[in-house]
């Protein structure tokens, strides 16, 4: 009999952004199928390789590479519009995913109406807004879990424009109560009835490409020894559970959500990869205790080109921290850990690293709930920089002794070990131990 293999997983541990894309890229030649398990086209995932950048909001980051089988699984979401968008790039760059790309039938539609009430929510929230990226996130699983969504799988049925109609009525209704202009509002730069038009030409996705079980297939391809990757999206910082509630994004964003997502058991779960930066950034509102708002931080982002994939918008940065990253590594069970992004400080004379929180005249080792209380406050090391150009190491042994220690640093008061370190955003800057 075949041995039946287990799902490795591919998560951030941080608050997003951490090079989650590139790293699946670079594993995907290991692995026969990958599988992207919640969030939806708020996520924007680089790669870059020939000289060439790419960014995925919804299909898998595998989809560069023709023999590997991409699934969008159960528990993402997905905005028929921007699919389509992102589907025409890749054929524009030689991609044929009609080949090599399968979505659930089960997974839940962003529709126009979704996104208007992000908008009209956000704006309701005035000064206390979450930073959403606007893409109908929150809405849409709101109305997953209130049983009033509509799935990809209904696409297909006779009375798909009836109950389409009818969500669309509830949200108007909805977005009446606020103070919000509807027929001002533009969608990407589009008005409601321009969007909603090329959305429901967009529909065409459920009939041009394999929409399956996703979690029959994903099951059976295990029995039949395949290898699987499940890939992130957002960070564990992020998570709707365990991230810095309200600031959060909608969905379950660790590794216990693949099961959900994908429908794989968690006696069925292998590796799990944690990607973190060797700093931090964040966008949006909330708490971030290590953030930087002197000449360090705008260093971090200038080298570091720290602005958003999906929005543009300027990416705040910090120092990294410590608590947080043993939190996350907690909450996932990360087995192996991924750093990137270390060559942004290759200017540095130092740098910092927080140990620990300060609160309430006490020191504290872990995330607490009190996270969002402004007198909590970071306590950090100084660390003395590498002053080299790492960008072009191929091996540890072309690492500057600075940085050596640092990721042993890491690696013992996290304890876990680090097995890649990326050392640029191309596919090829990238040193597996
Ligand atoms: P994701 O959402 O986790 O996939 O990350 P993003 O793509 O949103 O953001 C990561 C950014 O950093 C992208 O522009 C990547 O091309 C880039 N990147 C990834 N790894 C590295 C690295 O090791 N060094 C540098 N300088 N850039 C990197
Ligand atoms: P990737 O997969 C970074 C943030 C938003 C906002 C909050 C809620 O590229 O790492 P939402 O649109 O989900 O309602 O926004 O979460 N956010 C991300 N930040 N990377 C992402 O994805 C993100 N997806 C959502 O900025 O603060
Ligand atoms: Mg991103």
């Amino acid at each position: 009999m075949q041995k039946e293999n287990k799902v490795d997983i591919l998560l951030g541990l941080q608050w997003g952004d951490e090079g989650k894309g590139k790293i699946v890229d670079v594993f995907t030649p290991d692995y026969d199928i990958i599988a992207r398990f919640q969030g939806g086209p708020n996520a924007g995932h680089t790669l870059e390789f020939n000289g060439q950048k790419h960014v995925l909001h919804t299909i898998p980051s595998g989809i560069f590479h023709d023999n590997t089988l991409n699934i969008i699984g159960n528990g993402v979401i997905m905005d028929l519009k921007i699919m389509q968008q992102e589907l025409d790039e890749l054929y524009e760059k030689g991609a044929n995913p009609k080949n090599n790309l399968y979505i659930s039938k089960k997974c839940h539609l962003i529709t126009p109406s979704h996104r208007l009430l992000d908008a009209v929510y956000e704006a309701a929230k005035g000064k206390d807004k979450i930073g959403s990226t606007l893409k109908g996130i929150g809405p849409t699983y709101t109305d997953k879990t209130a049983r009033l969504g509509l799935r990809m799988g209904d696409v297909l049925m006779d009375n798909f424009q009836e109950r389409y109609g009818k969500l669309k009525l509830r949200h108007l209704e909805i977005a009446k109560d606020f103070d919000f202009d509807i027929s001002a509002h533009k969608i990407d730069n589009l008005s409601f009835d321009e969007y909603e038009a090329k959305w429901m030409e967009a529909t065409k996705i459920a009939t041009e490409y394999n929409l399956i079980d996703s979690e029959q297939f994903i099951n059976d391809s295990l029995k039949a020894g395949k290898t699987i990757l499940a890939e992130g999206a957002q960070g564990t910082l992020l998570d709707v559970d365990f991230g810095s509630y309200p600031f959060v994004t909608s969905s379950n964003t660790i590794s216990a959500a693949v099961c959900t997502g994908l429908g794989v058991a968690p006696n069925k779960i292998g590796k799990t990869y944690g990607v973190f930066k060797a700093y931090c950034t964040r966008v949006g509102s909330g708490p971030f205790p290590t953030e930087l708002f002197d000449d360090f931080g705008q260093r971090l982002r200038d080298n570091g080109h720290e602005y958003g994939s999906t929005t543009g918008r300027p990416r705040r940065c910090g120092w990294l921290d410590i608590p947080a990253l043993r939190y996350s590594i907690m909450i996932n069970g990360v087995t192996d850990l991924i750093i990137t992004k270390a060559d942004v400080m290759d200017d540095f004379d130092s740098f910092d690293v927080c140990t620990q929180y300060e609160y309430n005249g006490k020191k504290l080792d872990y995330m607490p709930y009190e996270i969002l209380d402004e007198k909590l406050g970071p306590i950090v090391e100084s660390k003395k920089g590498w002053n080299t150009d790492i960008t072009k190491a191929s091996s540890m042994d072309d690492l500057p002794a600075e940085l050596i220690d640092y990721i042993k640093y890491i690696e013992e008061t996290v304890e876990c070990p680090i097995s890649v370190v990326s050392v640029g955003p191309d596919r090829s800057q990238t040193i597996i131990r």
